[in-house]
């Protein structure tokens, strides 16, 4: 297989200290809802978690409302649509895995939830991906149905380029460019793999300053028994 590596981007979350831009995210949700989540699913997002995230509590209940999902039985043995909660996860675009590749050429869109950590190069792969696009090298034979892309392992996907410039209009006003887009997507993206980062980094920082002062008690107490011989 020949595939070019993804380049290094500077992401906002990137350093030992930093946390997601959460602007950022609620862009790259807009992206993923109005565009990606037409083919692919992202089973590892709920309403309840864009809360106080990139949505306000009362922007989470509408925006969940507005999905709908198919539940029951009820007393009947029926089943029924209702409308969405922020207890449910993002709606899947396809019933099953055979219908999402019927509707795709024979290639499932694979589920979003996970994708950056299931890929080489995390969410550098994602943008790389979305913004790699071109025609093929001389002699490189595309099958019908595919596109190429180098980033892609074998050269060549079956996704269609989804991003173009103003493929959607952002709430916040920022000029929706292709890799704009595609950047925002990616934090999106990587929020979805791992909603805990911020937590996490924190927990760092608590962890490490206390090591730090417990090496220090321990380094003084050990010179202190010691001394005598010292
Ligand atoms: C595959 C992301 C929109 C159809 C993929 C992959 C990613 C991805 C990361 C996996 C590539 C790999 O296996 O390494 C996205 C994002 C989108 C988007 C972020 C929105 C910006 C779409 C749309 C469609 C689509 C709108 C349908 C028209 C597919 C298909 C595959 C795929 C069929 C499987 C390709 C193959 O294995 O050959 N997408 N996608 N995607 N996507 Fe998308």
């Amino acid at each position: 297989d020949r595939f070019a590596h993804a380049p290094h981007f500077h992401w906002p979350h990137e350093g030992f200290l930093d946390s997601y831009d959460v602007k950022s995210i609620r862009r790259g949700y807009e992206v993923y809802k109005n565009v990606c989540a037409a083919c692919h699913g992202c089973f590892t997002v709920a309403y309840r978690m864009l809360r106080n995230v990139c949505m306000t509590p009362e922007e989470a209940k509408a925006e969940a409302k507005r999905a709908t999902y198919l539940d029951g039985p009820n007393d009947e043995g029926e089943m029924y649509n209702r409308p969405g909660k922020t207890a449910d996860y993002l709606p899947k675009p396809y019933p099953n895995e055979q219908a999402a590749a019927y509707a795709n050429g024979g290639k499932a869109p694979p589920d979003l939830g996970l994708i950056t950590f299931a890929r080489h190069g995390y969410e550098n792969y994602i943008f790389a991906l979305l913004t790699g696009y071109q025609d093929p090298p001389a002699g490189f034979q595309v099958d019908e149905g595919l596109y190429f892309n180098p980033y892609f392992r074998g050269g060549a996907l079956a996704m269609p380029p989804p991003l173009y410039n103003e493929v959607l209009e952002y709430s916040d006003g920022t000029p929706a460019t292709k890799s704009q887009c595609a950047k925002d997507v990616a934090c999106f993206l990587r929020f979805a793999a791992e909603p805990w980062h911020d937590e996490r980094k924190k927990l760092a920082l608590k962890l490490v300053s206390l090591l730090a002062l417990i090496s220090a008690a321990l380094a003084y107490y050990n010179r202190h028994v010691w001394t005598v011989l010292i």
